[in-house]
């Protein structure tokens, strides 16, 4: 099947038992057991069946199963966020003692995970620019437990070559991890340019609604077992969450279209525009990672950044001056977003940091949304007026 037909169909069928086409949702906590042997046959995992929500739930194994299909992965796991998703990888992967190897442009959550919660359980991380694969290679040691990229980044659309780290990360024995969140299974799927582990912040695209938080890990059956110790630490997903994605993703192909459609015309605008010093979308032929884009990628994207003249202040004025586009943080909603990096997002990077990696205080970053691209052009328009 291709992959607009799995969207709709894959890994999923009628419900066995009512033949509802869209699952019902098992809002519970608990499951009866038949008897006592039952239950214990359960725990003993000597028969299939469920037993408590926060262990197994056929709303959450569902989405599970449905996203691994999406990635073409053996197996998938959710969690209560795309944060407590990328925490459990580096927890159950990496563990006490051991290194990371990061990208230094990933989302300002995860940079703040790193830094501080990281340490806390002896992990630490070693930041480097991915696309330079000499630095790369050289930032490994011997404690090393996997490289961690996210393409295209978190804010400023950096295009990493995924073939290339997984070349290096297996030359040393070690995972590669893609946050998949920006480009979705629909424009890039990382396992088959042989990344090994994939995370999503459910939160995005994948629902679609901005209405739900969630994030899920897919890989090999041996990865997704090692996390399913988290069970126990209770960063599980809900019933009707899991519903919501399910239902988020039968439109993911349409939606990523409109997005990607909307995102490349809004692009080219901004980049005409005499009040916008540059823009970042990987659709762009001015971008410097379009050709490995376009070999990675079946399309660019939702997500354009780009800076204004005139820095901070002028970022601002054009933020307070929109009425279409919402201020807020997020992306991946069917509304158009709009936020400032430096001071909302990313706001867990030091401004020297900041400017250390590239992400400038004149950035704007716009999820763009399925609205009619006049409308959205127009508003940013009337916003640019305001600088
Ligand atoms: C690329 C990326 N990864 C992970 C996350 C974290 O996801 P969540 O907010 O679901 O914890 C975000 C959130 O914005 C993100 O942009």
């Amino acid at each position: 099947m291709e992959i607009d037909t799995k969207v709709v169909h894959g890994g999923q069928h009628p419900d066995p038992s009512t033949g509802a086409v869209s699952q019902p949702i098992y809002q519970t906590s608990t499951f009866a057991f038949k008897d006592a042997d039952h239950g214990a046959r359960l725990f003993k995992k000597e028969e299939k069946g469920y037993i408590y929500t926060r262990l197994g739930n056929p709303n959450i194994d569902l989405l599970a199963q449905k996203l691994a299909v999406l990635e073409g992965a053996k197996a998938g796991l959710v969690f209560s966020s795309g944060s407590a998703a990328i925490f459990g990888i580096m927890f159950c992967i990496a563990g006490k003692g051991n290194n990371i190897v990061s990208d230094n442009i990933i989302y300002g959550g995860t940079y703040a995970q790193f830094m501080k919660v990281l340490p806390k359980t002896g992990i630490t991380t070693t930041f480097v620019d991915a696309t330079q694969v000499e630095e790369l290679e050289q930032s490994i040691k011997p404690d090393t437990k996997l490289i961690f990229i996210e393409t295209p980044a978190n804010p400023t659309l950096k295009i990493i070559d995924i073939a290339k780290c997984a070349e290096i990360a297996h030359k040393h024995n070690i995972p590669l991890v893609v946050d998949n969140t920006f480009a979705t299974p629909c424009l890039q799927r990382p396992i088959e340019h042989k990344a090994d582990i994939v995370v999503h912040s459910m939160t995005k695209y994948l629902t679609g609604h901005g209405d739900s938080i969630g994030g899920v890990v897919v890989g090999k059956e041996e990865v997704i077992k090692e996390l399913k110790v988290l069970n126990d630490l209770g960063a599980c997903y809900n019933p009707f969450g899991a519903w919501l994605t399910l239902r988020g993703l039968k439109t993911l192909a349409v939606r990523v279209e409109r997005h990607s459609k909307n995102a490349m015309e809004l692009a080219k605008f901004l980049e005409t525009h005499s009040k916008v010093e540059k823009v970042y979308y990987p659709g762009l032929a001015s971008h410097p990672g379009y050709e490995i884009a376009r070999r990675q990628m079946s399309d660019f994207g939702g997500m354009v950044s780009f800076e204004v003249r005139g820095g901070r202040e002028a970022g601002k004025t054009l933020i307070n001056s929109v009425k279409l586009c919402i201020v807020a943080v997020s992306l991946g909603d069917t509304d158009t977003l709009i936020e400032h990096p430096a001071s909302m997002t990313h706001s867990s990077y030091s401004d020297e940091e900041c400017l250390k990696v590239g992400i400038k205080p004149g950035l704007v970053r716009i999820s763009v949304g399925i609205e009619n691209i006049k409308d959205i052009i127009a508003d940013l328009e009337r916003g640019l007026d305001k600088i």
